[in-house]
Formats: C-alpha cells, sequence, structure tokens
C-alpha cells in the first residue's frame, strides 16, 4: 500500500519536471507525463506544440514514443500533470487519442493512470475505466 503511494508520488514529481519543458507557446496549457515500464524504467513526456496546430503531440504520447521507439513494450503505470503556464496544476485526463495508444500498449483492465494535482493529491484510474469499450489489438485477435 506504502509502496504504491510512494511510486505514484515520484511518478507524479518525475511529471511534473518534465513539465517543466513543455513547448506550449499557442495554448499555454503545459502538460507532463513520467511513464514507467514494466522493467522499471521512467520515460518522461511533455506536450510539444506547432504553428500548424495538428502536428502538436500530448505529453503522454511524447512518453510512449520515447519509450516504445527505445525498444519497450511493456508498461506499468503513468503519471500526468497539467495546467496553465504560471497557474496551479489542474486534473487532467488524457485526450482520447493517447487513450487509443495505451489501448495499444497496457493493460486494459489494470493499467493505473494517475492524474496529479501534487504529489499528494492525486486520482488513479484504469484504462478500463477512462475508455470503455476500447477497441485494441485483441478485438483484431492480435495477441502481442
Ligand atoms: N494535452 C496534453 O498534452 N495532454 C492531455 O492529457 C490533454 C492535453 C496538451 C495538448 C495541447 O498541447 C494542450 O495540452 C492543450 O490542449
Amino acid at each position: 500500500m506504502d509502496s504504491q503511494k510512494n511510486k505514484a508520488t515520484d511518478l507524479i514529481r518525475l511529471a511534473y519536471e518534465a513539465q517543466k519543458r513543455s513547448y506550449s507557446p499557442y495554448s499555454g496549457f503545459q502538460t507532463g507525463a513520467a511513464l514507467e515500464t514494466a522493467g522499471g524504467k521512467v520515460y518522461q513526456g511533455c506536450n510539444i506544440e506547432n504553428a500548424g496546430y495538428t502536428p502538436s503531440n500530448c505529453a503522454e504520447r511524447t512518453a510512449f514514443f520515447k519509450a516504445v521507439s527505445e525498444g519497450e513494450r511493456s508498461f506499468a503505470a503513468i503519471a500526468i500533470v497539467a495546467g496553465p503556464e504560471n497557474g496551479d496544476l489542474v486534473l487532467t485526463a488524457p485526450c482520447g487519442v493517447c487513450r487509443q495508444v495505451m489501448m495499444e500498449f497496457c493493460d486494459y483492465e489494470t493499467f493505473p493512470i494517475i492524474l496529479g494535482t501534487s504529489p499528494k493529491d492525486y486520482k488513479i484510474m484504469t484504462l478500463k475505466e477512462i475508455l470503455p469499450l476500447g477497441f485494441g489489438p485483441k478485438n483484431l485477435n492480435i495477441e502481442l
């Protein structure tokens, strides 16, 4: 129980560190993520916006794509923090596109998504809870 709490707290701190590197001149909304692999390694990500708007990437996907491109395929948890520049953190759940990316690589029933507003104040939800009736590799009979 306590170790789970410490793990959430550690991941939120790393997400917060990543949030500081957010490149978000258009929305002014800064996001950070810390993605822990099954092996215990952590990949950080921030949102990266673009003058063309659509090429913008969320913090969560930055973390996943960094990790997958380094050969990771199995993930234990992700922490996310977000909020306006120079403002307080606000509880922010992943966008639909990021949820779908999680669907590709994470356990549907158990993958914990830690939504933090401070290291001590957070909510944990599973992928299934935030993406009911999710469509993933199993729907195509693909066992990964
Ligand atoms: N954003 C994320 O990075 N993650 C989320 O969970 C929600 C939204 C980013 C996308 C965009 O750069 C900015 O926040 C405003 O939508």
